[in-house]
């Protein structure tokens, strides 16, 4: 049954999970199969896209995750028709919507919402939407998103903390972007998928989460072409019809559980994946001394022993991402030898490794590089997660530490990755969430029938 927006969090009560703890008794080999759910970064710039359309769009596969749920109620409450049901599929129907302000009670939930300003402005000619600001891995700028929009034709103005931005008309142009961004890429799809002529946007972004988009626009009657190449030609349609749409898998999500397993020495197979999304993660693990198994779309890895050192340096897709940046810089921890990690695109992505330090890693920061001399095992301790994917390497790191981690501020993790405790659980994790009264919600290991159904893909 479909519910009506007001989306039940599942990870707690909305407000109280910043005060909740994952416990972890480490130690334990993950073993078995886990489902992927569907990509967040691309349901983050799907459901917004769907506001473009004369009618209902039904998406599926979405990950059931803070970043959805928030982004759903945000759509509602500017005027869509938004339904979610139990499955993972959410309806989307902006026709009669009128409003073009994102408020920033409503956008400072979640810095993704910048996408509501190339989607506005392509539905309403107008936009205006607070500045989303920088957060724990950066600064994140978007002049690469403005200058794509005036070069559009539209007039951008920063006003007490909100972007207007403002076009008589969209006229296609030919963009250059600076940097290869993701966010740019996507938000100057939105605006020009209506616009009259064609765009072309050189330098673009490969990642999956931008294929997956414009295939979703396309979907919708869109003529877009190029995307997964660095040049992306958006010609403009009149008019976007409503569509059936399913994200693809997260390649994130993928890549952190085939990373918890090398850390655990366990045998893990990331099932509903597309191992070609996997490659940079894939090749990084055997290089590591894993054993990694290629199905048609499944990855099995192995963990038979410790792994050895390995060269890490973040770059847009299909470079290793700095998503798995994190994660990954945990299992060179506890590798044999002398890893180096350059990150490339994020100037503040290695708070987390101030925890594993604590938790007895070795490690040298400067500037973009940190220097990781590996140990034999990190043990136990109370830690914070700063971010997302800081809070998934700290996962990683207490499921092989020895002894018990707490992490606290769950709320980053609960963004981010569905069922995640339920999902360790069933590879034979022993963790626990701890209320913000203290109270412990262990779940059960599930019955060998609901795990042969997962790995039926049901
Ligand atoms: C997306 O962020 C992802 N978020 C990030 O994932 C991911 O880390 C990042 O891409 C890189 O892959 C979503 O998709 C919602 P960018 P985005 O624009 O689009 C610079 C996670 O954990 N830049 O590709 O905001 C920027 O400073 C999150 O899931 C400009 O200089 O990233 C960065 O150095 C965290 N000007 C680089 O480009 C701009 O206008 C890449 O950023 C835009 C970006």
């Amino acid at each position: 049954m479909a519910l009506e927006v007001k989306f039940p969090r599942k990870s707690g009560k909305r407000g109280n999970q910043g005060l909740e703890k994952l416990r972890i008794y480490g130690g334990k080999p993950l073993v078995g199969r886990v489902k992927i759910s569907g990509a967040k970064n691309a349901a983050v710039a799907i459901l917004p896209a769907a506001l473009l359309a004369n009618d209902t769009c039904i998406i599926d596969n979405l990950p059931y995750i803070d970043d959805v749920t928030t982004l759903a109620d945000i759509l509602h409450e500017l005027g869509a028709k938004v339904e979610l049901d139990a499955k993972g599929r959410i309806s989307i129907n902006g026709s009669k919507m009128t409003e073009y302000r994102a408020h920033y009670d409503m956008v400072r939930r979640m810095r993704a919402s910048y996408y509501l300003l190339g989607v506005l402005l392509a539905k309403f000619g107008k936009a205006e939407v607070s500045f989303p600001g920088g957060c724990a891995i950066g600064t994140r700028p978007i002049d690469q998103h403005i200058k794509g929009f005036e070069a559009l034709g539209a007039k951008v103005e920063l006003e007490h903390g909100v972007i207007k931005v403002s076009a008589d008309r969209l006229i296609g142009n030919e963009i250059y972007l600076d940097v290869v961004s993701v966010g740019a890429t996507i938000n100057i799809m939105l605006a020009a998928v209506k616009a009259e002529g064609t765009t072309t946007i050189v330098n673009a972004a490969k990642e999956p989460h931008v294929v997956d988009t414009a295939n979703f626009l396309n979907t919708m009657g869109a003529s877009i072409k190029g995307a997964g190449t660095d040049t992306i030609r958006i010609k403009g349609v009149k008019e976007l019809s409503g569509c059936s749409y399913t994200i693809i898998p997260d390649q994130i999500e993928a890549g952190t559980y085939m990373i918890a397993a090398a850390a655990t020495g366990g045998d893990v197979t990331v099932v509903d994946v597309i191992p070609k999304h996997m490659e940079a993660v894939s090749a990084k693990l055997l290089e590591m001394g894993m054993e990694v198994i290629e199905g048609d779309d499944e990855i099995r890895v192995i963990g038979k022993q410790r792994p050895r050192k390995a060269n890490i340096k973040t770059q847009p897709y299909p470079g290793f991402p700095t998503d798995l940046q994190q994660p990954m810089s945990v299992l060179l921890s506890i590798a044999d030898g002398v890893s180096v990690i350059t990150e490339n695109v994020w100037e503040a992505r290695y708070k987390h490794l101030d925890e594993v330090v604590r938790m007895g890693g070795n490690v040298k920061i400067e500037d973009r590089v940190a220097i990781i001399e590996g140990v034999e095992r990190l043990s136990g301790a109370p830690v914070t997660a700063t971010d997302l994917r800081a809070g998934a390497a700290l996962i990683v790191a207490g499921l092989s530490a020895e002894g018990i981690t707490e992490i606290s501020n769950v709320d980053h993790i609960d963004r981010g990755y569905e069922d995640i405790e339920r999902k360790l659980v069933d590879l034979g994790a022993d963790i626990e969430r701890i209320d913000e009264n203290g109270k412990s919600r262990r779940l059960k290991l599930v019955t060998s029938r609901q795990r042969a159904a997962v790995g039926a893909g049901l």
